[in-house]
Order: C-alpha cells, then sequence, then structure tokens
C-alpha cells in the first residue's frame, strides 16, 4: 500500500482578502504536495477558512453584514484564488460548516470526560486581533504579536489543563524534527520551561463561534476551532465509516506548515489539546518567515499588501510560485519588490530554463527533423558528455536533499546549477557550427551534444515541476514526453529519455518582460490600494477615520446608526505628542513631514496641513496623535499614527490642542 502524506496550511482569516502572504504558504504546501504525489505517496492537501470569533464578528458588523455573509464572500475569494492558480488542495474546510463544528464539539465534550476542561473566572487582558489572552498583561498593555492596546476581558470561562503538560511538551519537543526551524523550536522550548498556566478555552460575551456542549452560553475560543480543523477536516469525531477511515488513514499530519507568528498556538496547545484528548501528534510543524512589502510585514492592517492576481494577470502563476520559493529563505523573513521579481523572472526562467528549451528543441527539429537523436558509444564521446551526466545525477540528489528539508531555495539552486552547467556546455560544444558539417564524425557528435542537453532539460524540468507545474508540463509536452503527471519521480535517473522520441512544436515558454511589466504590476496596485485618493483624503483632512475601512471606528458607526461602543472608542489610542521637527513633503502642497514626541517614542507622521500651517509655527507645539493607526506610506515616506485636527468647510484643518498644561505622551480617553 502507499505511503500517506497530510500536509495543512493554516486556516486563513476571513477579515482580510487573501494576497501574496497567504498565497506564499499556500504555494509552499501545493509545491510539497505535487513532489509527494510524484513520488508516489498517497497524499492528502488541506487548506480553508477560519471564520469565527470576535474579530470577525466585529469585521462583519463594520462591514454591515451578517457574520455568515461576510464569511461566505471572503471565504469564497480565496477559494477562488486557489482554484485560479492551480493549486492542488484536496479539501477546503470552513469552520462554520456542519461537519466542522459537530466533530469540534465532539473534540470538546472528550477532553472535558478526560478531567482537562474545568469551568473558572477569567479576569485579563485579550488581543482581538490576535484572538489572544496575553499572559500578565495590564489594562492599556499592548499586544505581544501585533502591538494593538488589549482589551480588558472578565469572564466565567471553560479552562483547558494547559499547566498539565509542560513537562510532556518538552518531551516532544526533544525530537528535532518536531518543530523547524531551530530558532523557532528554541524559542517554544524557552517559553514551555518558563511555565504554563491553564487557558481559557471559551468565550461569553459574544456570540460567534460554536457553542459549548451543553452549555450554549459560551462559544468555544476560537483556536481550539480553527486548529481542530486539522482533525476534523478529515473526518474526527464523524460517526459515518467513511469518515472514521479516512482519519485513520491520514492522521497524523505529516506536516502543518504556518507563519512564524503562529508558532506557539500550533507548537504548544495544539500538541497539548491532542495529547489531552489521547490523539497522536503531527510528526512536523515547520514556520516560514514574513514576506515583507516596504519594509514591513504584509497585511491588510498595514494597507501594504500585493495581491497574487496582480501578478498572474502579468507574469503567471509559475513566476510567482518560483519567486516566492527561490528568492526567500524559507524559515526567515525576505523582501517583496516587483523589481527583483521581474529580474529573476527574466533572468532564471526567460533566459535560463526558457531559453534552453527553444535552444535545444529547436536545434534538434533542425537537424534531426524533430526525432530525439542517438548519441554514439564509440565515435565522438567527450569527458564534457559525462560531466553533464554527474552534474544531472547530483542534482537529483541535491534538489530531493533540500527539498526534503523545506529549503527550497536551495534545491532549485540545485537544479539551476544543471541548467547553466548545460548552457556552458552547449556553448562550448557549439552544435550549430557541427550542424554545419556533414561528415559522420561530426553528425555523431552532434547527436551526442544534443542528446545530453535534451536529456539534462528533461531532468530539470521533472525537478522543478512540483514548483512550475504549468510551464513544466508544455516543456514536457514540446519534448513530446505526454503528461509531467505521470511521471514516477522516485526514478528519475540519467538516460531515460528514449532515442527517436518525437517532439511537438516548439513555443516559448516563458515571454520576456520588460519594464512596462513592473509599471503594470504597480499600477494595479496603486489602484486598488486606492493610494492616490487615499493621499488626497489624507491631505484634506488629519482625521484618522477615512484611512482604514473595517478597522475604524468611524467605519464601524456607520453602519450601526452612528454609534459605537466603548470598547470600540477604547481600541484608538489618542496620545498628546510635541512636534519637534516639522518640513514641507518634496513636491506636495499639502502634506508635511513631521517628527513627533509621544512619551515613549519619536514618530515620523506625514500630515495634510501644510495649507493651514507653516512648518515653523509648528515646532514645540502639542498635538493630539491617533497612536496606533498601522503605518502607511505617503509619497513614500512612512507615516506613523495621525495627527488630529477639526475639518472645516474651507476644507483647511486645524489642530486640536489644549487650554491646559498636558505632559507628553498623556493618553485621551
Ligand atoms: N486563522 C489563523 C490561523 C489558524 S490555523 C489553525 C491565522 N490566519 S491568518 O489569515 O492571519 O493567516 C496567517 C497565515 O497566513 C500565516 O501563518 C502565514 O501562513 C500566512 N501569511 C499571512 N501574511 C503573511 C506574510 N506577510 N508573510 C508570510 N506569511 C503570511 O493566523
Amino acid at each position: 500500500m502507499a505511503r500517506k502524506f497530510y500536509i495543512t496550511t493554516p486556516i486563513y482569516y476571513v477579515n482580510a482578502r487573501p494576497h501574496i502572504g497567504h498565497a506564499y504558504t499556500t504555494i509552499a504546501c501545493d509545491t510539497v504536495a505535487r513532489r509527494q504525489r510524484m513520488l508516489g505517496a498517497d497524499t492528502f492537501f488541506l487548506t480553508g477558512t477560519d471564520e469565527h470569533g470576535q474579530k470577525i464578528e466585529r469585521a462583519a458588523q463594520a462591514a454591515g453584514k451578517t457574520p455568515q455573509q461576510y464569511a461566505d464572500e471572503t471565504s469564497g475569494e480565496f477559494r477562488a484564488l486557489w482554484k485560479r492558480m492551480g493549486i492542488t488542495n484536496d479539501d477546503y474546510i470552513r469552520t462554520t460548516e456542519t461537519r466542522h463544528k459537530k466533530r469540534v464539539q465532539e473534540l470538546f465534550k472528550r477532553i472535558r470526560d478526560k478531567g482537562y476542561i474545568y469551568k473558572g473566572t477569567y479576569t485579563g487582558q485579550y488581543c482581538v486581533s490576535d484572538e489572544l489572552y496575553v499572559d500578565g498583561a495590564q489594562p492599556g498593555d499592548p499586544c505581544p504579536i501585533c502591538g494593538r492596546i488589549t482589551e480588558t476581558v472578565h469572564e466565567e470561562n471553560y479552562f483547558f489543563r494547559l499547566s498539565a503538560f509542560q513537562d510532556k511538551l518538552l518531551e516532544l519537543y526533544a525530537n528535532p524534527d518536531f518543530i523547524r526551524p531551530e530558532t523557532r523550536r528554541n524559542e517554544v522550548i524557552a517559553f514551555v520551561r518558563s511555565g504554563l498556566r491553564d487557558q481559557s478555552i471559551s468565550r461569553s460575551t459574544f456570540s460567534w463561534g460554536i457553542p459549548v456542549p451543553d452549555d450554549p452560553e459560551h462559544v468555544i475560543y476560537v483556536w481550539f476551532d480553527a486548529l481542530a480543523n486539522y482533525v476534523t477536516a478529515i473526518g474526527y469525531g464523524s460517526s459515518h465509516a467513511g469518515a472514521q477511515e479516512a482519519f485513520r488513514k491520514y492522521w497524523p499530519a505529516d506536516v502543518h506548515m504556518i507563519g512564524k507568528e503562529i508558532v506557539r498556538f500550533h507548537c504548544v496547545y495544539w500538541p497539548a489539546f491532542l495529547l489531552a484528548a489521547g490523539l497522536e501528534l503531527p510528526k512536523a510543524i515547520v514556520a516560514h518567515g514574513w514576506l515583507l512589502f516596504e519594509e514591513n510585514k504584509m497585511s491588510k492592517s498595514r494597507g501594504n499588501i500585493v495581491r497574487a492576481e496582480t501578478i498572474l494577470d502579468v507574469l503567471g502563476a509559475d513566476a510567482l510560485r518560483y519567486f516566492l520559493l527561490r528568492e526567500i529563505v524559507f524559515g526567515q523573513d525576505g523582501s517583496f519588490s516587483f523589481d527583483a521579481l521581474v529580474q529573476r523572472y527574466n533572468a532564471d526562467l526567460v533566459n535560463g530554463l526558457g531559453n534552453l528549451n527553444s535552444r535545444i528543441l529547436t536545434m534538434i527539429h533542425r537537424y534531426f527533423h524533430g526525432e530525439v537523436p542517438y548519441p554514439s558509444h564509440s565515435v565522438a564521446k567527450s569527458p564534457a558528455d559525462a560531466a553533464i551526466a554527474d552534474t544531472a545525477q547530483r542534482s537529483i540528489r541535491e534538489f530531493g536533499a533540500y527539498f526534503d528539508q523545506y529549503q527550497f531555495s536551495r534545491a532549485l539552486e540545485a537544479a539551476w546549477s544543471l541548467i547553466a552547467a548545460v548552457d556552458r556546455y552547449i556553448v562550448e560544444n557549439e552544435p550549430w557550427s557541427l550542424g554545419e558539417k556533414h561528415d559522420d564524425v561530426s553528425r555523431a557528435r552532434l547527436a551526442t551534444v544534443l542528446y545530453t542537453s535534451a536529456e539534462a532539460l528533461r531532468i530539470a524540468a521533472a525537478l522543478a515541476h512540483p514548483v512550475m507545474p504549468e510551464a513544466t508540463a508544455r516543456i514536457w509536452e514540446q519534448m513530446g514526453l505526454g503528461d509531467i503527471r505521470k511521471l514516477a519521480l522516485a526514478d528519475l535517473a540519467w538516460g531515460q529519455l528514449r532515442l527517436g522520441t518525437r517532439l511537438g512544436s516548439v513555443s516559448p515558454v516563458f515571454p520576456r518582460a520588460d519594464k512596462s511589466a513592473i509599471e503594470r504590476m504597480q499600477q494595479m496596485e496603486d489602484q486598488q490600494r486606492g493610494t492616490v485618493a487615499d493621499e488626497a483624503k489624507a491631505a484634506e483632512s488629519a482625521a484618522p477615520v477615512k484611512t482604514q475601512p473595517g478597522q475604524t471606528v468611524a467605519s464601524a458607526a456607520a453602519n450601526d446608526g452612528g454609534k459605537i461602543s466603548i470598547d470600540d472608542f477604547a481600541r484608538v489610542e489618542l496620545r498628546v505628542g510635541m512636534v519637534k521637527m516639522a518640513e514641507r513633503v518634496p513636491k506636495s502642497d499639502k502634506l508635511l513631514r513631521l517628527e513627533v514626541d509621544i512619551g515613549t517614542e519619536v514618530r515620523q507622521v506625514v500630515a495634510g496641513i501644510a495649507e493651514a500651517y507653516a512648518p515653523e509655527t509648528l515646532v514645540g507645539r502639542k498635538v493630539v496623535i491617533v497612536a496606533n493607526l498601522a503605518p502607511r506610506k505617503l509619497r513614500g515616506l512612512e507615516s506613523n499614527g495621525m495627527i488630529v485636527a477639526a475639518s472645516l468647510e474651507d476644507g483647511k484643518p486645524v489642530l486640536a490642542s489644549f487650554l491646559e498644561e498636558v505632559p507628553v505622551g498623556a493618553r485621551l480617553k
């Protein structure tokens, strides 16, 4: 029976539309899943969406929708994007599906029956954005993950006896393969060694979640609900024989792939829940770093996302897949830029693999009527031919070894070193000159050179297939090799290209991208983000409420008859700041660049107040600043906060100020 392989992505929150940060994890998993299938494993690849919790409830409210409507829309967008990108997930789990809800309740009951869940009271800080209980934090303290101000919650809750699992978890981490990379493993070990407190696993102050069995006033904590998807999707807790069979077959997961910010949930809470339930543990949790854009983590709240669709429209899915896996060292943070994307695309794909394909196949068409020629065994052999065969065998070995360690960029480097070697081999052996000669020795040499080159091309394409499924499938067809998905990767070796194979017709696999491609993509993203409109708006008014739909008090209020709760207001951190420096932003009539001391730090703020205030009149003046606004770029300058002003009929802002003396850093409530 075939070996099984079960791989998962995190399930994505539906409060943000998909961007290439999400695509990064999904692409990495898809690549691993595809390779496993080519290696003959019975593979199950799961992704989906995380749809419950207070964050989603609030986002839906701000958008004037029911949470279910809201979740349906965004979940649909994720699903459609994965389909468009050719992602080969075997299932797509949504946490609002009945199958999931019932099975989560089963898991909860099982853990409760085993005595690991009890009722108690929780008073403490909570970050809604990360749906995280922040142990030891005081009111007003920021969330350790996102920096937003935490909210105080006081609730009667169900608690999970996490403290009972400290030793078992530490034993588990002794296995170096359980958490990768090493840095993340060390962080988790340090965290668990420092002591584990029981964890609240229900909420009762809102209702958008799965009811606690037998106590429907409470909903199950969204992370318990979400993590459980990894078992519910494959049948845990179902009474159907088929589902039970699937669970027995695929669980435990071979890999949970995640971003580094959710390591603690996956490496501490999830294994503890499973241990409590008496279920097997996943074999590995692999955490990658963040995709940065304009130096910050790409995220909706920072407003610096790049959508996958833009890249798909201009360069195609394979280009995005290759770039993300080749450019970024898996496990570390990496920057995304359109320049780097296009540069790599042209260098490695157009001039590298694509050019090699057209060159070799065109010559086989020209000199051998489109049939793979027979290399001579006796005459016209050169050590260079054997060297290519060796390089190819080494590439196969190295690619596999790196890939198994999730070192995608090094694996691809190994494949591309073969491409570079064949490029050199062709230049040195000049098949086009051999083709001009008609003596037997030259013909034999030409046959050997082209066979050797074509065989190396076949191997490079086979290795790259899980990373670039479309382009390599086309290369395969052009080489007359049929359906690449039928290739048994485990047997891939030098010398399998059959002599006399009839080539298909040759066409470029990667069209060249010029500078306009970069501009096009940038424009598409600018339009999407509405940065142009945003800048004008920011210049009109220094008030924060217009810039972050779904995030701010004003937009929440707009859908609720103008009323917001005190909690909503508390999310806006208004502080007294003092202007230390002010200057005009070049080429802008409306913008000033300010440096504002807010007590704990000096912030750069770009404000649309230049028409009302000369820069020199502002220095030393106290202002009110929205301190927890996500940073954004205006005219290429990062603005970290916003100055509050009254917006008057004539459009000129008037800065908020105080009659009494106030200390810098004081919070407005
Ligand atoms: N819903 C939780 C996960 C629950 S899993 C049981 C969640 N969702 S999320 O929508 O915020 O997605 C987080 C995941 O998306 C990250 O862990 C990572 O896989 C991916 N990424 C989102 N933005 C990213 C970057 N800027 N860079 C890299 N990965 C990113 O957390």
